[in-house]
Order: structure tokens, then sequence, then C-alpha cells
């Protein structure tokens, strides 16, 4: 199948980009940096160069190349992640502009399928909710303080998708992905070069997120393409959902360190405000039944 991947060099771009080539596809992989082009040959994808805020040139684009699937992994974030809300202001002008443009384009040339990459923070920031939480309740939480731009762009991008099939013949198909894990992820590996050093800070509170090893984001993707049904949104997370400090014992278990330092969220806040809320207080922890039982897809047990 010839796939597009816009967002191709991005940390769950590039991962895809190799299961996608591994798989036997036919992938062209977009980036708006002519300089990024070897990253995405390196991974045996074809590049072409495209900024989404063009829309005519976008437009050209994808009718030269007639994808049967557009992906779109389109976020811009800092390479740690945002500490505060004012860090996604690039990332909602691209999913309020340069996400539909690239939906728009899809439509156009009559590509069959969009396959768009959400985070389980569409659902909001609240701060309790059930043991395990279903893609049933699309919207829950509120917005962090201060993200009501934020949010809103980000779950405006998701119902451009969603209701693609309504008005086009591109159906459209929303992945919820939980926190990235795993190689090639940069908090990840930075929490690992510091562990060799220090005990690492495990930040504490009432919250519970969802988390997803860099790999099984590429084959709950992967798997997407061919077997997600338009119009759905699918929760991408592994089979264990914990409180941040959780994550960072198991990471500091795994290269052999004591037991890291408890950090309330309520100090954390003090100087990165966005990850003490939404990892410190917020009750995510999502079921990824729907994706296993309608993708055929389960992630690796890593424990
Ligand atoms: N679920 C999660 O945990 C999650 C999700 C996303 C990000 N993150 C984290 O956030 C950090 C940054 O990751 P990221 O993947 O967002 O960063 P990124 O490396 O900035 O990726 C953004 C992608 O969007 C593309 N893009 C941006 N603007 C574009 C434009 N105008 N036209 C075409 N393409 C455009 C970029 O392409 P070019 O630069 O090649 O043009 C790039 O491939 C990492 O630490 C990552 O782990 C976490």
């Amino acid at each position: 199948m010839r796939v597009m991947v816009a967002g191709a060099t991005s940390v769950p771009g590039i991962a895809l980009l190799r299961e996608l080539n591994r798989r036997g596809h036919d992938v062209v992989g977009l980036t708006s940096r002519p300089e990024k082009t070897p990253q995405i040959e390196q991974e045996g994808a074809k590049p072409v160069v495209a900024d989404v805020f063009d829309r005519r040139h976008l437009d050209s684009v994808m009718t030269d190349i007639e994808p049967e699937v557009v992906v779109s992994l389109l976020t811009t974030l800092p390479k740690y992640g945002p500490k505060r809300i004012k860090d996604f202001e690039p990332a909602r002008k691209l999913w309020g502009q340069g996400a539909p443009n690239l939906f728009a384009a899809a439509q156009h040339a009559g590509v069959r399928r969009i396959v768009a990459e959400s985070v389980m923070f569409a659902y909001g920031y609240p701060t309790s909710g059930p043991a395990m939480m279903d893609e049933s309740d699309p919207y829950p939480g509120p917005p962090p303080k201060g993200g009501e731009a934020m949010l809103a762009a980000l779950r405006g991008m998701e119902q451009a998708v969603l209701t693609s099939g309504e008005h086009s013949d591109t159906e459209g198909i929303v992945l919820r992905y939980g926190a990235f894990y795993g190689p090639g992820v940069p908090h990840d590996e930075l929490f690992v070069r510091l562990a060799k050093w220090w005990a690492l800070p495990a930040m504490t509170g009432p919250g519970i997120a969802s988390w997803i090893h860099i790999d099984d984001v590429a084959t709950a993707t992967a798997e997407a393409l061919g077997k997600g049904r338009g119009g759905q949104i699918y929760n991408i997370v592994d089979d264990r959902p914990q409180p941040f400090a959780g994550y960072v014992r198991e990471l500091s278990a795994k290269v052999g360190r004591p037991r890291p330092l408890p950090v309330s969220h309520r100090l954390v806040g003090l100087v990165a405000s966005y990850p003490a809320t939404a990892f410190g207080a917020t009750w995510l922890p999502l079921s990824n039944a729907k994706a296993k039982a309608e993708l055929g897809w389960t992630p690796v047990p890593r424990v």
C-alpha cells in the first residue's frame, strides 16, 4: 500500500517508517526541511519536502504521490516535552491550520483514509474517574489552567479527522497515544543517562497516566492503516497505566539504580506547571481493549 507519513521525522515517525518498510509498504515521508530528507531515506522511505501551511503545494504533492493512506504525526513540542502551556503554541497552530490543510489536500486527492496522531490528553485533565477509561466518552475532562485554546485546537483537529468520511470519500481514524517511552524518546533517554549518576526525582501525586513503548506505537499505527474503522478513536496504550513515580521507579530499576527520590507534584509545579498537572494530578488510566479487539494489535509485555 502507498502510505504518506506527515511528521515522518518525529519521534513516532521514524519508528513508523521503519515498521511500514519492514511490512513491505511503499512509504513516502513528508518533511518541511530539506536537510532532514536523509533521516527519511535511512528508514527506507522516499522523502518529499512540503510545508503543511502551504495548502497549494500540498495539493500538488498529494496529486503527484497518490497515496492510499495519509498518516498525520503532526505535533511540534519542545524536545523534552512541554513545561508550560505557552510551549504548546506552535503545536496549537499546527493542529489548528497545518493539519487541517493536510486533511483537506487528502480529501481533494481522493485519499482513502487518514490516520491521525492524537494523545491521551484529548480526554482533558480530569482529576478523578473510573478505574479504566474507554473511548465511549470522548471528552470527559476540562483543559488545564490557561490551556483552553490548546485543548480546543487538539480536539478540533480530531473532529476534522473523525468527520472526514461524512462529507468526502476520505475516512478518518484518530489514535490517542499514551506517554511515549523507549529508545529514541528524548525524555526517556535523558532519564536513563541521568540515572547512571543520580537517583532520579520521581514526581508523586494522585494522577495516573497511560504509557506506550515507541515500538508499540509503530505496530499499532501500522495495523490501523488497514483495520481501523473510519470515524473511530482508538486508545493506543500499554496494559499498565501507572503514576509518573511508577514509570521512574521502573526505569531506575532497569539501569540498576537505587530507589528514586520522591518529589511532590506541587513542588515540581513551581518550575514546570504543565507536567505537574498532566502527570501529577490528572486521572487517565486508559483501556486498550478496543484497539486490541479491532486492530488485532497487542503491546509487547516489557517487564
Ligand atoms: N504521546 C507522547 O508522549 C508524545 C507525543 C508527541 C511528542 N512527544 C514528545 O515531545 C517531544 C517532541 O516530539 P515531536 O515528535 O512533537 O517533535 P518534532 O520532532 O518536532 O516532530 C514534529 C513533526 O512534525 C513535522 N512538522 C512540524 N511542522 C511542520 C510543517 N509546517 N510542515 C510539515 N511538517 C511539519 C516535523 O517535520 P519536519 O521538522 O521534518 O519538517 C516533525 O516530523 C519528544 O520528547 C516526544 O517524545 C510525546
